[in-house]
């Protein structure tokens, strides 16, 4: 969409796979603060959102929401005022049809009534569900809002969640800045994998101020394991998606905090160039993604999506840099470097991902320059 925003993925934190149901001031102002203060913030990390269930059952005199008063004392607007005094901004859900997902009023009929509240409370973002739809088409229903937005004059991220249904992909563009592509994740594995796998294809229509949304991260909750964990960080940030923090921040372990902050990996996903990643090779189940980047550099995502250590090889012609006798590979967890004349390969464990950005030579048929090597100089 258009309206200047995103123009990389956006980052912040959701409550809904942490929380689920259960948001409430309390849970976002301290959220806010923790990631103000525990570095997420300064790693890029903007928007604190507010998922379903944060209003009351009917709609006040005048037809507008209203923010349950025992979970949002001080209103969405307090809320609001508390998240930017921090130097954050503050998201909210709605929904595309006549009932939120969890039964709470919709604004299907409503839309410039509840554009109009929100930006006078402030708010930065709105994810826009698609929960009991009457079978409205998608793009009316969502363009609809897109427009009621715009006429607030307020800049407000518009995050399309439609679950990846009537091929939203190929309209999302002019109506939002990013678009879910799949139903709801979960924090497991086989869910991570399936919607990588429905997520990665969709490449070509990703681009600055409009993303394929492979839903928010699951990193810190459930079964995922670290390995696992830095795989799904990977993948998002290699697939340009998105990099909604899901998890219970405040009391997110060293661990879980380190992944998030990964200055390197998210170097990758905020790229300005706004590539998403592709498949390069995917035999048995050892994938190699390639993601070419503004200074001419490209990432290299290894992923094992079996259940045991394999080596996982591919070269740098292959994933697009040609014209140099050496390459300069960066491990993006590791921080370690070194140089190879073209094989790019590492043994990565079963469910892990081995993130390399490649420097040196030039980057094939991408709009991104040399970074040195050999480039000729035109004639
Ligand atoms: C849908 C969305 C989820 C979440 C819930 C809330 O399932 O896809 O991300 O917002 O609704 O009810």
């Amino acid at each position: 969409l258009g309206n200047g925003l995103a123009l990389t993925p956006q980052m912040g934190f959701n409550d809904w796979n942490a929380y689920g149901c259960n948001v409430s001031e309390s849970l976002i102002k301290s959220t806010a603060q923790a990631m103000h203060t525990n570095g997420m913030q300064a790693a890029g990390y903007t928007y604190v959102n507010i998922d379903d269930c944060w209003m009351t059952h009917n709609r006040d005199s005048s037809g507008r929401l209203v923010p349950d008063p025992s979970k949002f004392p001080d209103g969405i607007k307090g809320t609001a005022d508390y998240v930017h005094s921090l130097g954050l901004k503050l998201g909210i859900y709605e929904d595309a049809g006549t009932a939120t997902c969890a039964g709470y009023p919709g604004s299907l009929g409503h839309e410039t009534t509840d554009a109009a509240t929100f930006a006078s409370w402030g708010v930065d973002y709105l994810k826009y569900d698609n929960c009991n739809n009457n079978g409205v088409s998608g793009q009316s229903r969502y363009t609809a809002m897109r427009d009621a937005l715009a006429a607030t004059g307020r800049p407000i991220l518009y995050s399309l969640c439609n679950w990846g249904q009537e091929n939203v992909w190929t309209w999302g563009a002019g109506i939002g800045n990013s678009w879910r592509t799949t139903g709801d994740i979960n924090a497991s594995y086989s869910s991570m994998l399936s919607i990588f796998h429905s997520n990665v294809g969709l490449a070509s229509y990703a681009g600055p101020g409009h993303w394929n949304d492979p839903d928010m991260l699951e990193v810190g909750n459930g079964s995922l394991t670290a390995t696992e964990a830095r795989t799904e960080f990977s993948l998002w940030s290699e697939m340009a998606a998105p990099l909604i923090a899901g998890t219970n921040i405040a009391s997110a372990s060293s661990t879980t905090l380190s992944i998030y902050t990964n200055t390197r990996v998210i170097a990758v996903d905020q790229d300005p160039l706004g590539k998403q990643g592709t498949m390069v090779s995917s035999g048995g189940g050892l994938d190699v993604l390639a993601k070419p980047l503004s200074n001419g550099d490209v990432s290299v995502a290894l992923f094992n999506e079996t259940g045991s250590t394999a080596t996982i090889s591919t070269t740098a012609g292959a994933v697009g840099k040609t014209g140099a006798s050496s390459y300069t590979l960066t491990d993006l967890w590791s921080g370690a470097t070194s140089t190879t004349s073209g094989t790019i390969s590492a043994s990565v464990p079963a469910h892990g991902t081995v993130m390399y950005r490649v420097a040196g030579g030039t980057s094939g048929g991408t709009t991104g320059g040399s970074t040195g090597g050999t480039t000729t100089p035109p004639t």
